[in-house]
């Protein structure tokens, strides 16, 4: 019969053997992988029979030529199956996730996890540590004692299970491809390609087995990347990308032109979104309070517990305000080890080395800040590190008191430096100097939130493109 012969001859003409040095001259010669051969790539980089040099050959032809939208897919779907992966529906309720470009004073997870957790989302975080001037969720975490960010599956499983959210740290067993690319990336300038950039954040998030993710697409001084169209495209690319996966996805468009709230560090950031969780409202954190009732408000409406982000953000305001998010947090702070006593009195507990006041040198308007600057300011302080796996101060970090646009007096204070010794206050001092402009105008006011993006308007900016 017919069918059978189709068989036969399928048996008699199998399909022929990948070989890496075929896929690296197709991606040099500006070809198109396709599924089958991205799959190899993701799965030789996670089993180590590729080596680094063929791996760092295809990354550079790629970074070069870069990756069509159908190319990324099959990438991020690869690199995602490189490892073990959670299927949607695994917790029993809706997953959601939401996660952020990088950024300064960028705290919006300690506000957003327990605040959908509160209002009924299941919320499976996986965050990274500081990188370049931007801080990292689980440096802040660490600085609560005995907080642990390095959870075996089972007990993120647990964690999320009992409380509704968790936030730990990559694992070896999640999307084990990226830990190799993306190593390789750093040492080879090859980070800053947006197929690249999408399926290395996606393949971990999707593994995740989310039903909803939002992004936090940082725009600005402070942003990794600057150009407003290479933010809007990568946006764009992530949200059709993620939902070519399945996986309901929008992204919002967020200033980064100044560091978020009034602290930026570990300790200090943690403090500072307590406060918040306990219902005060300063006006120095209102734009950390409205972004992350706004993140929070998409998650909830994401992971169907109200018919729209604005009845999400409702939602979460109430949770803001009845201290059930504050309980959600303590819920799983204690559930991950952390003692959740210290933030009795937060001021109590932050025990900088050294500490300075910085004073206004004129009398003005504050008009612009730059933003990466005074994220490396931060860093030098002593709340990043200079090598991979140092450890990081807790107490170190920068409290703003006067944001963009602000009117300050000669002599008036502008910051606090918090550094571990005395000696390292001087670095941090000469940044923001320089990084601080007081000029005679005020500047232009910059939305905290621009264009958003969901399926249908990322796939209609990508077709404008000419890139879908
Ligand atoms: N964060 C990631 O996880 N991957 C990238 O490529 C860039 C930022």
């Amino acid at each position: 019969m017919a069918l059978h012969r189709k068989a036969e001859t399928m048996v008699d003409d199998p399909i022929p053997p990948l070989h890496m040095i075929d896929i690296i001259r197709k991606k040099r010669d500006g070809g198109v992988l396709d599924g089958r051969e991205a799959g190899y790539v993701a799965a030789g980089a996670a089993d180590g029979s590729i080596g680094a040099d063929q791996l760092a050959a295809w990354l550079m032809a790629a970074w070069l030529n870069g990756l069509s939208l159908e190319e990324t897919r099959a990438l991020t779907m690869a690199m995602r199956d490189s490892g073990e992966k959670f299927p949607q529906g695994w917790l029993g309720k809706r997953a959601v996730d939401k996660h952020s470009s990088g950024g300064v004073g960028d705290k919006t997870s300690f506000l957003v996890a327990p605040l959908a957790a509160a209002c009924g989302v299941a919320v499976p975080m996986i965050s990274g540590r500081a990188l370049g001037h931007t801080g990292g969720t689980l440096d802040k975490l660490e600085a609560i004692p005995g907080y642990r960010t390095a959870l075996a599956l089972g007990e993120f499983e647990e964690v999320l299970k009992t409380c509704g959210a968790s936030i730990m740290g990559q694992t070896r067993e999640l999307a084990p491809a990226d830990r190799v690319l993306y190593a390789l990336r750093d040492r080879t300038g090859t980070v800053e390609n947006p197929g690249l950039i999408c399926a290395s954040i996606l393949s971990k998030k999707l593994a995740a087995g989310l039903d909803g993710l939002v992004l936090d697409v940082k725009t600005g001084s402070g942003a990794f990347l600057r150009k407003s169209e290479d933010t809007e495209f990568l946006a764009a690319l992530m949200v059709a990308t993620a939902e070519a996966a399945g996986t309901r996805t929008v992204a919002l468009l967020t200033d980064m032109g100044q560091p978020l709230g009034r602290a930026a560090g570990n300790w200090i950031e943690l403090a500072e979104c307590v406060e918040l969780l306990r219902g005060a409202r300063p006006a120095y954190s209102e734009d950390v309070r409205e972004l992350s009732l706004t993140l929070a408000g998409w998650m909830i409406a994401l992971g169907g517990k109200a018919e729209s982000p604005h009845a999400g953000y409702t939602l979460a305001e109430a949770a803001l305000t009845d201290g059930a998010g504050l309980a959600a947090f303590f819920k799983m702070v204690d559930a991950q080890g952390g003692d959740v006593s210290v933030f009795d009195d937060p001021a109590a507990f932050h025990k900088p080395g050294a500490t300075k006041v910085v004073e206004a040198w004129e009398s003005g308007f504050v008009a612009e800040m730059d933003t990466t600057a005074l994220g490396w300011a931060v860093q030098r302080a002593g709340a990043g590190r200079e090598k991979a796996g140092e450890p990081v101060d807790p107490h170190a970090g920068i409290l703003f008191h006067a944001r963009r646009g602000a009117r300050v007096k000669r002599g008036e204070p502008l910051a606090t430096i918090y550094a571990t010794t005395a000696a390292m206050l001087a670095e941090p001092e000469k940044i923001l100097h320089g990084a601080m402009v007081i000029g005679e105008e005020p500047p232009e006011r910059q939305e905290l939130i621009g264009k958003i993006f969901t399926r249908e308007s990322a796939e209609a900016y990508l077709r404008a493109a000419n890139r879908a």
